[in-house]
């Protein structure tokens, strides 16, 4: 069974998503690649995982070609999404409004016309170098202790209901990345 993790990451934190769900697969003793979406695709893979940052409401332009280039090999075989984004108050509590930003609905009707078998929502993390007036200004309206809002067990735990999924019985192997 081999596994391919794909992702979109502007800032490199959903990279980081993408390397743990790959880790914690490959501890279930998965064959497993993981790839940025810009440049792979789904031909040599049994299950896909395709994950993206979400910026003003929508998933990164990699992420969302990948979803609509691969969608008819993606219809045949089993395949998850996620998302990552929110951070602070939105992460803990958000309002209905606020998933509207956090889970691009096209994206997920999308996925779901494709026979997506599952999808989640992650804390993000924001930018560690802020460029510009916006990035600057959510920094500084963040406290330090919420910018980073990934939670790595929750991370993990997804991931190991997906190896089940994929007939993965027992953990094997010891995680390779401590995150
Ligand atoms: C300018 C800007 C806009 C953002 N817009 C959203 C958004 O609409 N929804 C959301 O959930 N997160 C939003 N975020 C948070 C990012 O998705 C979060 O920082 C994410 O972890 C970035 O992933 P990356 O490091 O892989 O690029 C935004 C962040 C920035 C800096």
């Amino acid at each position: 069974m081999k596994v391919l993790v794909t992702y979109a990451s502007k800032n490199g934190s959903t990279e980081e998503i993408a390397e743990t769900i790959a880790d914690e697969l490959l501890a279930y003793g998965l064959d497993v690649l993981c790839r940025s979406a810009h440049d792979t695709d789904a031909s040599d893979a049994d299950a896909v995982i395709l994950g993206s940052a979400v910026y003003a409401g929508r998933w990164l332009r990699p992420a969302r070609h990948f979803l609509k280039d691969q969608s008819d090999r993606l219809r045949r075989m089993p395949f998850w999404i996620f998302s990552s984004g929110p951070f602070g108050e939105q992460a803990t509590r958000p309002t209905e409004d606020d998933l509207r930003w956090q889970e691009p609905p096209r994206v997920l009707t999308r996925a779901e016309s494709l026979g997506v078998r599952g999808h989640v929502v992650f804390g993000g993390r924001l930018p560690t170098e802020p460029h510009g007036f916006i990035e600057n200004a959510m920094v500084r309206n963040t406290p330090e202790d919420t910018r980073d809002a990934r939670d790595w067990s929750a991370i993990r735990m997804w991931a190991a209901s997906i190896a089940h999924e994929l007939g993965a019985q027992e953990r094997i192997g010891r995680p390779v990345v401590s995150a």
